[in-house]
């Protein structure tokens, strides 16, 4: 793989790495990075994440999402499982604010109380164990329905993140910083090599995606997941779905480094951070990608 590579390593440190900055600063010189690399990209585009980079991609892309995008079956999925009662006779609005609708751009959430990040897929396994309901999986199935169901009532709601001046807040988004530059796999690469150092240079046949931009449309519905599910004699609405921490996971295998389970405190962090820096733009999930 090394040969194919055409990417120019980071020397050590990173842009947010060199200053002991507020996540206020990292968010200001983490975006201004990407508006000053990619000077053409409307600052809305970057929620396309390749797609806002290369004209044909794009087009191809709009095309296969006008037609029938394949993650419609996985909303009303969603949809239906979001408004069913559980065992109990109460339902998944009775855990969220505004029962749940146009709520995603708050998640990941510090929860004051518990001292702890809960994703927007956490807080739904967590509603169904306090309903005596059963956890979903985490990475694929009804889970990802549920949670495309309520990013789409979201849409067009611009992501708002807060980390507190609570040192638990604080230190949950530097862990997830600290996992961005880190160097891991026996290809030795951090997520900032790839994307942010690499956005928009190529690796095999695959341009790399900003950062900025990277969190916005999951739960994504993926040609890969797809194949790889009917290749295992699976189909259905949900067999191309996959969360955020299912895409960390693929990233981090691809370098050969031993992914973290999903929704482990270590993604939960990442997820974090990196959310917390695409504060501005808006929700526009599910999304469809390759
Ligand atoms: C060796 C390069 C490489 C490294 C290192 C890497 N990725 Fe990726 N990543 C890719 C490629 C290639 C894709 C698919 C094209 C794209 O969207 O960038 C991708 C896609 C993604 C996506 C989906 C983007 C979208 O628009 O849906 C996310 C999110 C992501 N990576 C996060 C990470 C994180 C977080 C890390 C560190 C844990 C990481 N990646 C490490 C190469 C890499």
């Amino acid at each position: 793989m090394k040969k194919t590579v055409i990417l120019i390593l980071a020397l050590g440190f990173g842009i947010l790495q060199t200053t002991h900055a507020s996540p206020k600063d990292d968010l200001k010189i983490f975006q201004d990075f990407f508006k000053k690399r990619f000077p053409k990209v409307n600052f809305g585009d970057f929620s396309d994440g390749v797609y806002a980079l290369d004209k044909d991609r794009r087009e191809a892309w709009k095309d296969w999402m006008d037609f029938e995008p394949p993650f419609t079956d996985s909303i009303e999925l969603g949809k239906k499982l979001f408004n069913k009662k559980f065992k109990n006779g109460k339902s998944y609005a009775s855990c969220f604010k505004n029962g749940g609708i146009g709520i995603r751009q708050h998640y990941p959430i510090f929860d004051k109380k518990s001292g702890k990040v809960v994703t927007l897929e956490s807080a739904i396994n967590q509603c169904r164990v306090s309903n005596k309901e059963k956890p979903y999986p985490w990475k694929t199935g009804k889970l990802p329905a549920i949670s495309s169901y309520m990013a789409f009532t979201s849409r067009g709601k611009k992501i708002k993140i807060t980390v507190s001046n609570d040192p638990r807040s604080l230190a949950i988004y530097e862990r997830g910083k600290r996992h961005f530059y880190t160097k891991r796999g026996q290809l030795n690469f951090a997520c900032a090599d790839c994307h942010l150092h690499n956005s928009g240079n190529r690796i095999r046949a695959e341009l790399l995606s900003p950062a900025l931009g990277q969190v916005t449309h999951f739960p994504v519905w993926r040609r890969k997941w797809a194949n790889a599910a009917s290749a295992k004699g699976k189909s259905g609405p949900t067999h191309g779905l996959g969360t955020l921490h299912r895409r960390y996971s693929g990233c981090n295998k691809n370098i050969r480094a031993k992914p973290y389970k999903a929704q482990s405190d270590e993604y939960t962090a990442l997820e974090y951070f990196q959310t917390y820096l695409n504060n501005g733009l808006k929700i526009n999930g599910p999304g469809l990608r390759q």
